[in-house]
């Protein structure tokens, strides 16, 4: 059998969130770029920059289990970004788009919200105690993040955008 620890799962995982923080650098930095409202772009900014200490907090477990710091791809992160890449071709408007960002980057804190929960619920029954409170960090970082995503769309101004009435008008008044 290949697997069969905690400690073994516990490893795997680490890797997989690993990965997953690094693909997320890359998508706030595209996310940010779409922004045009500056509360939203300075948001992506700011959470791209949490992300860059969540990935050092990490590093710092891989280094107090013996291991060296490596990423395993993350196929549930990359399918989060395949689906905003796909969701691209319906050509949406700039306000629509950056309302989609809001509600795509909700998705992904959701799944690392999960995965940090039971990294510490392993981390814990393995009495790692120093490991417990660095990804307790990066959990409430993402808890606070998701929060202010949830605000930023109850909040969002759709008056401006598109609606499909507003559409029909400008096209008949052409
Ligand atoms: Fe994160």
């Amino acid at each position: 059998m290949a697997m069969s620890t905690i400690e073994e799962l516990f490893e795997h995982e680490l890797k997989d969130i690993y990965g997953a923080e690094t693909s997320i650098l890359a998508a706030l930095e595209q996310m940010a770029g779409e922004s045009s409202d500056r509360e939203i772009k300075k948001g992506f900014q700011q959470h791209r920059k949490e992300t860059q200490g969540q990935l050092k907090r990490i590093e710092k477990i891989f280094k107090m289990l013996g291991q060296k710091a490596e990423a395993e791809t993350c196929p549930g992160l990359e399918g989060l970004i395949k689906e905003k890449k796909a969701f691209m071709k319906e050509r949406p408007s700039e306000d629509l788009l950056e309302f989609y960002n809001v509600g795509a980057a909700q998705k992904v804190e959701r799944y690392e919200i999960t995965a940090y929960e039971n990294l510490i619920d392993m981390a814990d029954k393995l009495g790692l105690a120093a490991a417990v409170e660095l990804l307790e960090q990066n959990l409430q970082e993402e808890e606070a993040t998701l929060n202010k995503l949830k605000a930023i769309a109850s909040e969002f101004d759709v008056s401006e955008g598109a609606t499909e009435e507003e559409e029909e008008t400008v096209t008949s008044r052409r």
